[in-house]
C-alpha cells in the first residue's frame, strides 16, 4: 500500500487528482490513502514534496525530473525509428553486462496493462548453442516422426532440410550471439517492452529481429518452456540480438499509413 508522509505532505491535492483507483483524498490539509491499489506510482511521482513512497518498490530507483534529461527531440526519435532495421546478420561480439542491464531497464519501465509489471525477460547468451540444438533437435524430431501432423508451420520444414545440409544456414537464429523471449499474460505488454528494448538497444548500436517462428517453436516443442522457465507466463515475443554485421545506406521504403480522421 502507498504510504503517505503527512510531516511532508502540504496538501496540495495533485496525487488525489492524478489517482485512477480514487484512493486518495485530502482531509484536514493531509493526503490521505484508503484501500491497497495497483500502485501505478503516479502520486509518488507527481507530489512536489516527494511525501509518497510505496515499500512494495525499490525507492532509491526512483529519478527526480529535471527537464533536460528527459526531453526526446522528435526528429531524432523519428530517425531512429525509421532507421532501425531487422538485422538477420550479426558479428560475433556478446552483448556486454551493462547492454544487458540497459535493455532489462527498458523493459522494466514499458507500460503494462492494470500496471502489472508481469513480463518475464529471459536472456539467453551464455547458454545459446544448448538452447539453439535443443530447439533443431525438437523440430527434427517433430518433423521425422512418424504419421506426424505437426502443429510446426510448413516453413520449418525447408529451414530443417537447409539447416541440416548447412548448418551455418540458420533460418531462425541466424548468427545473432543472444535471444531475449519476453514471456507475459498479455501479448501487448510483451509486445511494448520489445519494442523498447529494441530501441534502447538501437541507441548502443545494437540490432534485432523480432522472430516469430522461433517463438512458434519455443511455445510448441516438448521442453522448451522448462528449460527456459517460463513457468506459467506465455512466450509472446522473441527477439534476436545483437551488434550488425550490416550497414544499411538508407531508409527502408514504406507504404503510406492507413489513417483515418474523424
Ligand atoms: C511480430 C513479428 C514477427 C516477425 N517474425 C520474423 C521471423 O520469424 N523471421 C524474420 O526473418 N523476420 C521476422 N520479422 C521481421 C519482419 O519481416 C520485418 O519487420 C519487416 O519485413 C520489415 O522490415 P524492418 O523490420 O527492417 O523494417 C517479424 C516482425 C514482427 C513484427
Amino acid at each position: 500500500m502507498i504510504q503517505i508522509h503527512t510531516e511532508k505532505c502540504i496538501g496540495c491535492g495533485l496525487c488525489a487528482k492524478d489517482c485512477i483507483a480514487e484512493n486518495i483524498v485530502i482531509r484536514d490539509n493531509k493526503a490521505q490513502a484508503y484501500f491497497d491499489c495497483f500502485l501505478c506510482g503516479h502520486c509518488a511521482a507527481v507530489c512536489p514534496q516527494g511525501a509518497i513512497t510505496i515499500p512494495e518498490y525499490d525507492m532509491d530507483d526512483v529519478q527526480d525530473y529535471i527537464p533536460e534529461n528527459f526531453a526526446l527531440n522528435p526528429e531524432k526519435l523519428l530517425s531512429a525509428i525509421k532507421f532501425r532495421r531487422s538485422i538477420r546478420d550479426y558479428t560475433n561480439a556478446p552483448i556486454s553486462e551493462k547492454e544487458q542491464q540497459a535493455l532489462f531497464q527498458a523493459g522494466r519501465y514499458t507500460a503494462t496493462a492494470k500496471n502489472t509489471q508481469g513480463c518475464r525477460f529471459i536472456f539467453i547468451q551464455d547458454r545459446l548453442p544448448e538452447f539453439k540444438e535443443l530447439i533443431w533437435n525438437g523440430i527434427g524430431a517433430k518433423l521425422d516422426a512418424p504419421g506426424e501432423t505437426s502443429e510446426l508451420p510448413e516453413d520449418f520444414r525447408r529451414f530443417y532440410r537447409t539447416h541440416r545440409r548447412h548448418p551455418e544456414k540458420d533460418y531462425l537464429f541466424r548468427n545473432a550471439p543472444a535471444v531475449m523471449v519476453i514471456c507475459s499474460s498479455n501479448p501487448v505488454d510483451a509486445a511494448l517492452a520489445a519494442q523498447n528494448m529494441e530501441l534502447m538497444g538501437v541507441s548502443m548500436g545494437l540490432g534485432a529481429l523480432y522472430n516469430g517462428y522461433l517463438t512458434h517453436a519455443i511455445r510448441s516443442l516438448p521442453g522448451i518452456r522448462t528449460w527456459l522457465d517460463t513457468e506459467d507466463k506465455t512466450p509472446q515475443v522473441t527477439m534476436l540480438l545483437g551488434r550488425p554485421a550490416i550497414t544499411y545506406a538508407r531508409t527502408a521504403p514504406r507504404r503510406q499509413a492507413d489513417i483515418i480522421i474523424r
